[in-house]
């Protein structure tokens, strides 16, 4: 059978951008930047995007490309036995990351409707701990199922599966066609209006000043590539699929400095609205703005609400915000659905329709866990080992298998016969080098902390039931996945080169 196609590169470039832009773009990164010294943050933020971000985006577009394959199929073409390598990457963003992260795009649908008339009260905080996921007091504690949780997540589970469905053109290029600019468009909205506020200004000021001294940290240097490589989806083999979707004459460069730089530039734009917000709140509530900001998911379900119920014409700013989340959301976790579906379509020569159906139903079945008291513990502690271990080993096993189990070169020449950037040897160095000892300081500070203090509080025996044993988990699974005999004759060709 054909490999499957993208129409258009504009619908490749949307597509690419769609799965980049996600929940962590808005607060993540807004976030981030507030606490690390404002304005100053942004040198780290860059460093990270020009030395690592950008070469690892042209790395597994060269990968998909050249070798034309998902990522457990190209990993293969690339070295026999490290297909488990790819199958990794792909089972732990499907049975882990998109199943929670859909399930934070259902709180936002929650959130959408109960924008119109406010409906989380004058104590956004309560009402979200409390009466929205009535969060129990260990993850041992699963209790109930949270009905309305449970509705929204039926409804994302099928607009994925609408999507995911009608394949790549019609459904994934199709869906970003006209999810982004509708995102587009309703950020730009969020942005003016809150700018229009009273007390913007004080946010803004508080956002963007730079504050030099944070940046000597070590820590705002690490989280700032952490930042990077979660942002542009790196290490899940989401981008290996997308580019392998690519006719043979692409400017593959150009495309990834525009994702990358088109990623960025929505984070620091969309910055502008969550910090005019803030600063309308602190100064309508004559409160200091370090007294009104708070982390990722109090930004979104705490912090926001309350500004929303004070400013006029809120619920429509309200049902703006929790809309663009929404569509940040789902064209995130396509890509990571479609990065497991091409493996399989790959390995095993099922067909797309049966399988999209299958793995569709298989996710919602497994998202429910993080629907139910314990949803938001659960949520935390997988989120917590899926992104800094998972993440950052499969991103040095990426660049050691790359790099040194196969001539880099051939991937180099490859990018430049068909794109105007072209690459030097300075790109070998920094995926060889530079990039794995990054991600290795990474993986030894994170490890540090974690044994210095369990994660979070949780305890240990919650920390190792859970959060280690989905990660082996998936490892297992991948190893298991890799040993079947291959369906396709596809592993037996070679790359384009
Ligand atoms: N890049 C997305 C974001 O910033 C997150 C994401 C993670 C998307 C994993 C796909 C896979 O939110």
């Amino acid at each position: 059978m054909k490999r499957e196609q993208w129409k258009s590169q504009l619908g490749f470039l949307l597509a690419a951008v769609g799965s980049a832009i996600g929940l962590g773009n808005i607060w993540r990164f807004s976030y981030m930047a507030y606490s690390y010294g404002g304005g100053a943050f942004l040198i780290p933020y860059i460093v990270a995007l020009l030395t690592a971000g950008i070469p690892l985006l042209i790395l597994e577009f060269a990968v998909g490309h050249e070798r034309i394959g998902s990522a457990p199929l190209a990993y293969a073409k690339i070295k026999k036995n490290w297909e488990w390598l790819g199958w990794w990457a792909v089972t732990f963003v499907m049975f882990g990351i998109v199943l929670y992260y859909v399930v934070i795009i259902s709180w936002c649908l929650n959130f959408f409707v109960l924008s119109f008339d406010l409906g989380w009260g004058s104590d956004p905080d309560s009402f979200f701990f409390e009466k929205f996921l009535a969060v129990s007091t260990s993850p041992a504690e699963i209790g109930n199922i949270r009905f309305s949780i449970l509705v929204g997540l039926v409804l994302v589970w099928f607009i994925n599966w609408v999507i995911l469905y009608r394949g790549v053109q019609k459904g994934i290029e199709l869906a970003n066609k006209i999810f982004m600019p509708l995102l587009f468009i309703l950020t730009a909205i969020l942005v003016f209006w809150s700018l229009s506020l009273d007390g913007a200004i004080l946010g803004i000021k508080a956002y963007l000043t730079p504050d030099f001294s944070k940046i000597t940290d070590p820590k705002v240097w690490i989280d700032a590539y952490s930042q990077i490589f979660f942002t542009l989806s790196l290490g899940f083999g989401i981008m290996i699929a997308y580019a392998s979707y690519l006719p043979a004459k692409t400017n593959i460069t150009r495309n990834a400095l525009l994702i990358a730089f088109i990623n960025s530039g929505f984070s620091i734009f969309a910055g502008f609205a969550v910090f005019s917000v803030l600063g309308f709140m602190s100064a309508s509530q004559a409160q200091p703005l370090s007294e009104v900001v708070s982390q990722s998911i109090g930004l979104a379900f705490v912090a926001y609400p309350k500004a929303i119920s004070l400013m006029p014409g809120g619920n429509f700013f309200g049902a703006i915000f929790f809309l663009s989340l929404v569509v940040a959301g789902i064209s995130s976790s396509i890509s990571i659905i479609e990065a497991f579906t091409s493996a399989m379509v790959d390995k095993f020569g099922v067909n797309r329709k049966t399988f999209v159906t299958v793995i569709s139903i298989l996710g919602f079945l497994g998202s429910i866990i993080f629907t139910t008291e314990a949803g938001l513990l659960w949520l935390d502690i997988v989120d917590h080992f899926l992104t800094h271990y998972g993440l950052v080993v499969v991103g040095i096993a990426e660049c050691i298998l790359v790099g040194w189990f196969f001539k880099l070169k051939i991937l180099r020449n490859h990018i430049n016969k068909i794109s105007s950037v072209k690459l030097g040897p300075w790109w070998d160095f920094l995926i060889k080098y530079f990039v794995p000892l990054v991600l290795g300081m990474i993986l030894i500070w994170d490890l540090y902390k974690e044994l210095k203090e369990p994660y979070g509080g949780y305890s240990w025996a919650a920390l190792l039931s859970i959060g280690i044993d989905w990660v082996l988990l998936t490892l297992i699974a991948a190893f298991a996945i890799a040993m079947r005999p291959w369906k396709t004759e596809h592993h037996k060709s070679g790359g384009r080169a």
